[in-house]
């Protein structure tokens, strides 16, 4: 199994460049067989989750090629097939959007339940009213999600009773060639919603209003082949910023949009950080204790549930008692929470809130990664402990992190991923 071995203590100082968006990437991967000629897609990030989606399509027909990590062409002209079958697709949460691309590409879908990280309950009850309002049937059959638009796929407007992320994407993908106009009101603002916009009226679509929460789609009948660059990853920016503070370094996270991350610098500087933002930077330099700050996430522009469990650890070690507000997951996305308390963290949750008292070290520990942002969690708490930790289950981070051994080393961590369990405990006694 493979591990990190992380010794703490080391400040991270110099530049870090992030990668494409992961959650635009596994939303624009599936988009792509809406179009009727290849499509070449750059800044993928070179995560196991974007591996999978274009190994789904090219077990589906379509002719993927690799021309280097970063950039895929796509010809999804032979995909043959209404069905995503593969047991694969179980495994990646992101497989529901071959839902809404087939819908929109035959008018008929058949996809496996998804599965992702299992941080509790995740319905997809609003994806499948926002299907039936465009005319579509749904039934649940062997573990298969089967919808289809038996007369007609046709615009219509969608009023969802959550802000939800993967709602929102998929009825944008069925809407795209459907007849007619599609309203989608209280839908999410999230910059890969608005990244599968722009990808979407590239290939000649008309979406508008994306990053509001009213979204229009008028459905056109055809949709071509395009280059297109994936944004910067939030979360990883994000993530970095808090390694950054955690460590009292002093960073610069570059290929960033400085926008998509004021909610994180926000509560970064409540907390004493300081964080000058450039045209496509942000540097951030801890030079003084860190001050307890409340925190509650919400959908965006508030405070992302994707960087809950980093910020959490940061608190963990900040002068003071704070409260973290999870109010986009239930409590379960506090399960990291049992790890932190291992390495020395004070944090008490009750349901939805986490009561964070601040300790002045953590000590590593053998540690686990319960899902990818909670690992990520735990790489930070170990970076900033004293002593080793190891960090098992590590596969739910290179989910989504390109290369973050590697980038962590860059900037001074002292890091390294082990596939020998023994060793690894030997060396640390
Ligand atoms: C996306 O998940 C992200 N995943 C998640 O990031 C992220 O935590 C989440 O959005 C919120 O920002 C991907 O983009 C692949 P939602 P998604 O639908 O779309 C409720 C990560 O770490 N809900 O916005 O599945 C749901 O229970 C991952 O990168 C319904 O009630 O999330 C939740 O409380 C983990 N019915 C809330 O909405 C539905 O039909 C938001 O969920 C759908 C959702």
């Amino acid at each position: 199994m493979e591990k990190y071995v992380i010794k703490g203590g080391c400040r991270l100082t110099g530049e870090v460049n992030i990668s494409g968006a992961k959650n635009a990437a596994v939303a624009i991967i599936p988009a792509v067989i809406l179009a009727d000629s290849p499509c070449r897609l750059e800044n993928l990030p070179d995560i196991s989750d974007v591996k999978t989606l274009t190994y789904i399509l090219e077990s589906m027909g379509a002719k993927v090629e690799y021309l280097d990590r970063h950039t895929v062409e796509i010809d999804p002209r032979p995909v043959d097939t209404d069905t995503v079958s593969d047991q694969v697709a179980r495994r990646i949460r992101a497989s529901y959007y071959f839902l809404g691309a087939l819908l929109g590409r035959c008018r008929r879908a058949v996809v496996p339940m998804p599965g992702g990280c299992n941080f509790g309950i995740r319905p997809i009850d609003q994806h499948l009213k926002g299907f039936s309002a465009l005319g579509c049937d749904y039934s649940l059959d062997n573990g298969m999600i089967a919808v289809s638009a038996p007369r007609d796929l046709h615009g219509a407007s969608v009023y969802m009773d959550v802000v939800t992320v993967g709602a929102t994407m998929n009825i944008m993908l069925a809407a795209a060639k459907a007849r007619g106009l599609t309203i989608i009101e209280n839908a999410a603002r999230e910059p890969h919603i608005v990244d599968l916009a722009n990808f979407l009226n590239t290939m000649g679509a008309d979406v508008r209003g994306a990053g509001t929460d009213t979204i229009k789609i008028h459905g056109v009948q055809k949709l071509r082949g395009v280059t297109y660059s994936i944004i910067p990853d939030q979360i990883e920016a994000g993530t970095y910023m808090v390694a950054a503070a955690a460590t009292h370094g002093d960073v610069t996270v570059k290929n960033v949009t400085p926008k998509h991350l004021e909610s994180i610098s926000a509560k970064l500087v409540e907390m004493g950080v300081t964080v000058e933002e450039g045209d496509d930077t942000v540097r951030v330099v801890c030079d003084r204790p860190l001050r307890k700050c409340n925190v509650k996430t919400m959908p965006h522009p508030g405070f992302p549930t994707d960087m809950q469990p980093q910020i959490t650890t940061l608190l963990s070690i900040a002068h003071g008692t704070s409260m973290v507000n999870e109010s986009v997951w239930e409590s379960n996305r506090f399960k990291y929470v049992d790890e932190l308390r291992r390495m020395g963290a004070q944090i008490t949750v009750d349901g939805k809130v986490a009561i964070v008292e601040g300790v002045d070290h953590l000590k590593g520990a053998p540690v686990r990664a319960l899902d990818l942002r909670a690992g990520a969690a735990m790489v930070i708490a170990g970076l900033v402990a004293e002593g080793t930790t190891v960090l098992e289950d590590v596969k739910y981070i290179e989910r989504g992190y390109e290369n973050i051994v590697e980038k962590l080393v860059d900037l001074g961590a002292d890091i390294y991923r082990s596939q020998e369990p023994d060793q690894v405990m030997d060396k640390i006694g």
